[in-house]
């Protein structure tokens, strides 16, 4: 199974959300891929991984055969990004079949784990229709702020113009005592057509300090609410096949 966590929308948890799922995932006895699809390569920095040798851009402009993987520990492992990424846009626009590098790319090798995860940017460039185009499923997070809904449309658009539908978002950063965050919740659920995970991820400082510790959130704090959070996410995951 291929998943892209997917938002164009900035800081809205996308990079947190696949380090942390893909964590949860392993946690439950799978075997995860995580691809950093992000020029920022903030998903490579998260596990600790600097300036690696060879980066998923080497592989979509074909300066190496096929994906470099680094381990990140049993069962986990990642396709890092760099700055280099940036370029990627411009280089694969000339290419045959430019929509479809990351898709042949996964093809011989994603028999060999459970779930892939795919960091998207937060904009609707070639890398992000790269990851769409590769993914069996595209998960949407969603931060309950205001201007959340109107983004959150936008974003139904621009994939409706790809062809293109989004199959269920989760919330995060969310803060049950915040009236509007419930209220935007509330109608983020009563949206026909879309569906949304039961579990919100709950704002929660253990998650950025795990990153700035280089370890995901069950490694930094087993107990904390963003490890029982993004684990019933993950279970719900698991669950809905
Ligand atoms: N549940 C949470 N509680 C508190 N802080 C969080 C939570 N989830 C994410 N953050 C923090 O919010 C910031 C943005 O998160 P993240 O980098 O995962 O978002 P993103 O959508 O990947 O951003 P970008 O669009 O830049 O790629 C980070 O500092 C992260 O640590
Ligand atoms: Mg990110």
């Amino acid at each position: 199974m291929i998943i892209s966590i997917c938002n164009f929308k900035g800081g809205v948890a996308k990079t947190s959300s696949t380090m942390n799922i893909g964590a949860g995932l392993v946690q439950q006895g799978k075997k995860v891929l995580l691809i950093d699809m992000d020029p920022q390569f903030n998903l490579t920095t998260s596990f600790g991984v600097m300036d690696p040798e060879t980066t998923v851009y080497d592989a979509l402009t074909k300066k190496i055969d096929g994906l470099p993987i680094e381990k990140i520990k049993e069962n986990l492992e990642l396709v890092p990004s760099s700055i280099d990424l940036n370029k990627a846009e411009v280089e694969l626009s000339s290419q045959f079949k430019r929509e479809e590098r990351l898709t042949e790319l996964l093809a011989p090798i994603r028999d060999q784990y459970d779930y892939i995860l795919i960091d998207c940017p937060p904009s609707l460039g070639l890398l992000t229709i790269n990851s769409l185009v590769a993914s069996d499923e595209i998960f949407v997070p969603v931060e309950p702020e205001y201007l959340a809904l109107k983004g959150f449309a936008v974003l139904e658009q621009a994939l409706d113009n790809i062809g293109m539908t989004l199959d269920r978002i989760f919330i995060t950063k969310f803060d049950r005592r915040n009236i509007l965050h419930r209220d935007i919740a509330q109608a983020l659920i009563d949206h026909a057509g879309v569906r949304v995970f039961d579990t919100a991820i709950r704002r929660n400082i253990a998650i950025p300090e795990a990153i700035a510790n280089g370890v995901d959130i069950f490694e930094y704090d087993s107990k904390c609410n963003g490890a029982i959070d993004y684990l019933n996410l993950t279970k719900e995951i698991i669950e809905h096949g």
